[in-house]
């Protein structure tokens, strides 16, 4: 007569709750549910079965079974001499189930509408084409001296860099924008004036906790950048849309708003507006810095690409020609040397300072400080000025390489200027600018339209086309593409 299976309590805690109609059974839903919440990964090996069997409590034989089943199910595997593994391939069945949480959650934020359409990092890898969002060439990069002055910090200065540090940021990298700022932007700042951040959007996100409270009125650009409207929702503001046109933010506009309501806070891209690329005329410029100080709101300029500027004077930030403290200034290194270094910065009016920094550091503390080191050290001996001068002769030719091709694709449906600055151009297609998109997406590239960028999803007659990321072989290939899904039926029909 077999044994009458133990009690529950006779057993150790790890069997309490397995189920099945036998002590093998229960042994084996016991070791599906540890493999199923991932205490036991894929190829692990298993405990030989009598260690285990003392383990649990139950003789050696009952493992036994419980492995015998759990190799025939495909959960296990056995290897002669080797032992017991969980299989690499799990049985279908093995994919974690999420849990359902009893945790109270508070009403979602309304973040911006759906997020954009875009191609997955696999499709890309497999050959999609990313000819959206004005991105830089990571392959340019200077790698090999940065890794060099990464190494040499990391091996010569790890109390310094390894340690908490400054919340501002790394005081050598501080020191090294500080004095870019003044040489290049007209930006009088020291290096106990600035904050270096996670990148632009981080500093924003910095910014608006300082200044912004629910119900607060925020102004964005209509087109605009959509990424940050969330930022600014996320503090429980309430967006004001102000149009943007050739020559800017409509300030006029933006008085009569004030009119209306407080303003607290002006989100622009003045340098190089997202997505147009029209740069803000000088009059404008002129007329928001008075209405700033006349309305006290404070004016955030996001500058994220200030050194691709290719046609006429260098236009300087509003920053630096603040004469009232009105702007906070937000610079980034992704556009400069690459956006997955995560490397910003924000130059605020003195008495923000300290806030900006206490809630740094209530958010995550400080950056990475070795990574922050090695980047001075590119900006101090040159080399991050010599690569973005190469940089920009190359952006500069495929520019020229995307305009030609997208004309000789697209003929008289596409009016196309070379912009003054920027990694995009913005061109006017009057007809289904849509569907040709969704077109060349079924054809493996990816660009953005007007409606992409609106505040309240409406239509525009434009397609932003990136070029930086791609060189003119690529180009050219992902244009060929956009022009046979010109072609196509559908779109002639019409
Ligand atoms: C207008 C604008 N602001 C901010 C960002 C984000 O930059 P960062 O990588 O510095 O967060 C981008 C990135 O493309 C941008 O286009």
């Amino acid at each position: 007569m077999p044994r009458a299976a133990p009690t529950l309590v006779e057993y150790p805690d790890a069997l309490r709750g397995a189920e099945g109609p036998t002590l093998a059974a229960r042994v084996s839903s016991y070791l599906v549910a540890e493999i199923q919440r991932g205490r036991l990964r894929a190829g692990q090996r298993l405990p030989g079965s009598r260690a285990l069997a003392v383990s649990l409590g139950v003789e050696r034989d009952t493992v036994v079974r419980s492995y015998d089943e759990l190799i025939a199910e495909g959960w296990l595997t056995s290897r002669a001499q080797a032992g017991t593994f969980v299989a690499a391939e799990l049985p279908v069945r093995s994919v974690r189930k999420p849990k359902t949480t009893r945790v109270a959650v508070p009403e979602r934020v309304a973040f911006a509408r759906p997020p954009m359409p875009a191609l997955s990092i696999e499709s890309i890898s497999r050959g999609a084409i990313y000819l959206g969002g004005g991105v830089p060439d990571v392959r340019l990069v200077p790698r090999e001296a940065l890794a060099r002055a990464h190494r040499r910090i990391l091996r010569t200065s790890p109390r310094t860099r390894l340690d908490y540090g400054d919340p501002r940021g790394e005081p050598t990298l501080r020191r090294a924008l500080a004095r870019m700022l003044g040489e290049e932007r007209a930006i009088a700042v020291d290096e106990d004036g600035l904050l270096v951040t996670h990148g632009s959007q981080h500093a924003v996100d910095l910014v608006t906790r300082v200044l912004v409270r629910p119900g607060d009125r925020v102004v964005v650009e209509d087109p605009g950048y959509p990424p940050i409207r969330d930022t600014f929702r996320l503090a429980g503001a309430t967006l004001v849309p102000i149009a943007v046109d050739a020559r800017g933010l409509d300030v006029a506009a933006l008085a009569r708003a004030c009119e209306r309501a407080p303003v607290r806070l002006v989100y622009l891209t003045p340098h190089h507006h997202y997505p147009t690329m029209a740069v803000m005329a000088p009059e404008r410029r002129a007329a928001l810095l008075a209405l700033a100080k006349k309305q006290r709101f404070a004016i955030v300029e996001d500058d994220y690409d200030h050194e691709f500027h290719f046609g006429g004077r260098p236009v300087l930030p509003l920053a630096s020609a603040d004469a009232h403290g009105s702007v906070i200034y937000v610079g980034s290194l992704s556009k400069m040397l690459a956006p997955g270094l995560r490397l910003g910065f924000l130059v605020p009016p003195r008495e923000l300072l300290e806030d900006l920094v206490r809630v740094r550091f209530a958010s995550d503390r400080q950056g990475d400080h070795a990574k922050e080191a090695a980047v001075a050290s590119l900006i101090d001996d040159g080399e991050l000025t010599r690569h973005v001068r190469r940089a920009r002769r190359v952006y500069l030719a495929r520019r020229e390489v995307l305009v030609t091709e997208l004309r000789r694709a697209l003929g008289d449906r596409i009016e196309v200027e070379e912009p003054s600055g920027g990694l995009a151009v913005w061109a006017r297609i009057e007809r289904d600018v849509e569907r040709l998109r969704d077109r060349a997406l079924e054809r493996g590239v990816m660009f953005f339209v007007g409606k992409d960028f609106t505040f309240d999803g409406r239509s525009l007659p434009f397609a932003r086309f990136g070029f930086g990321s791609l060189d003119a072989q690529e180009l050219t290939r992902a244009v060929r593409l956009v022009g046979e899904a010109a072609r196509a039926r559908v779109l002639r029909r019409k």
